[in-house]
């Protein structure tokens, strides 16, 4: 006897809710690797860095945009571009518009709003290198950065080879200067003109010094920043230097392990968008731990989401009309969550 068509149809259903619904969060999951992982231009964004809200870690969250092609950082002190993004070395190299460098000025009397300042609770993730020099131009006497050292002994000094001292021989100066202001000496660099009761032209500071450049409070016309990647010094003084701020970033230790276990389990790791504790991304539900523990299924729309999938289809099979269908229907799908999808085959109906 061949089973009414409405039966079929629900036979179908169970089958299309076998094959695709993973029906108990306890399979592994495969989440698609575009999940979390995105290009902007021609860099791509990974973890612990991300595009979409919950992918990434949560001390980098809100931090990358893709704005027409070009990937771009956010932070308190203003937009830069991100040039590259180096997984391997962690390291980040970035470029602001409004710095100077070797061959133009960026100087206005309020000094411009950029520099390098981070959020309070971003500084554990995110910091720039210990061999990035900041260099900052045109500070007042009156800076914070001339005030508290003992006997004004000043910060400035040279960074991996990179200081004022080269700086200032840059043909961006040589217009400065021909406005008429007085050249240079040796001492601009160092702060020794401090005996003469005006401040440095240009005083260098590694990161760690001062912990946010915030140009405008710190009484400053302008900045610039360098980095060095190899340990030579680069030929051309100045003029050799790479321009832009190298940042790197750096996670807890215990994120390794997390975020190892969840890809190693088909998820893609991300974070709780409200706590920012690491979540486990595992296709329609999230873990705490990894794609394998439905016993650490985050509370949210996840756990609901199976039981829907079984009742929807039970109620498939009595809306058509074949209740010993249903009866066989119902043991199966507990089959197959519990086994593999290899039995969908055997998942079938006698007809
Ligand atoms: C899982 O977490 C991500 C990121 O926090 C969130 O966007 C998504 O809605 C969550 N999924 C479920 C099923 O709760
Ligand atoms: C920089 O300093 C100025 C003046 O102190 C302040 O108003 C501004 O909020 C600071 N900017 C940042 C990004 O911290
Ligand atoms: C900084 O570097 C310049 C150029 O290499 C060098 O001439 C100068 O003596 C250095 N200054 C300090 C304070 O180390």
């Amino acid at each position: 006897m061949a089973p009414p068509r409405s039966c079929q149809l629900a036979a179908l259903l169970v089958i299309c809710a076998c094959t695709v619904a993973p029906l108990a969060p306890a399979a592994a999951a495969s989440v698609p690797i575009t999940t979390c992982r995105s290009f902007c231009g021609n860099i791509m964004v990974d973890y612990p860095f991300a595009l979409h809200p919950g992918c990434g870690h949560a001390g980098l969250r809100d931090l990358l945009f893709c704005i027409n092609g070009a990937l771009m950082l956010h932070l308190p002190s203003g937009s830069y571009r991100v040039l590259d993004v180096d997984y391997a070395y962690r390291g980040l190299t970035l470029h602001d518009p409004a710095m100077s460098d070797c061959r133009a000025l960026d100087r206005t009397p309020g000094g411009r709003g950029n520099g390098f300042v981070l959020e309070p609770w971003r500084e554990p993730y995110l910091s720039p290198d210990p061999d990035n020099v900041f260099l900052l131009l045109g500070c007042r006497a009156t800076s914070p950065l001339f005030q508290g050292f003992p006997d004004r002994h000043l910060p400035c000094r040279n960074v991996s080879g990179m200081g004022c001292g080269d700086f200032l021989a840059c043909p961006a100066w040589d217009d400065y200067y021909a406005g008429g202001r007085r050249p240079p000496g040796d001492d601009a660099a160092y702060g020794d003109a401090v005996g003469t009761g005006a401040p440095p032209e240009c005083c260098a500071v590694p990161w760690a010094a001062i912990r946010a450049v915030n140009v405008s409070r710190l009484e400053c016309e302008g900045y610039s920043s360098a980095y060095s990647l190899a340990p030579v010094r680069a030929a051309g003084g100045a003029a050799g230097w790479a321009y832009g701020i190298r940042a790197s970033w750096s996670l807890p230790e215990s994120n390794r392990g997390f975020c190892g276990a969840c890809r190693a389990t088909g998820g893609a790791c991300g974070h709780d968008m409200e706590s920012h504790a690491d979540l486990c991304l595992c296709g329609d539900w999230n873990s705490t731990s990894n794609c394998d523990s439905s016993a650490d299924a985050a509370p949210s729309g996840a756990a609901a989401r199976s039981p829907d999938a079984v009742a929807a289809v039970r109620w498939a099979v009595l809306a058509s009309g074949c209740l010993p269908v249903h009866f066989w229907c119902r043991i199966d799908i507990t089959v197959v969550a519990r086994l593999e999808i290899k039995l969908v085959v055997d998942c079938g109906f006698p007809f």
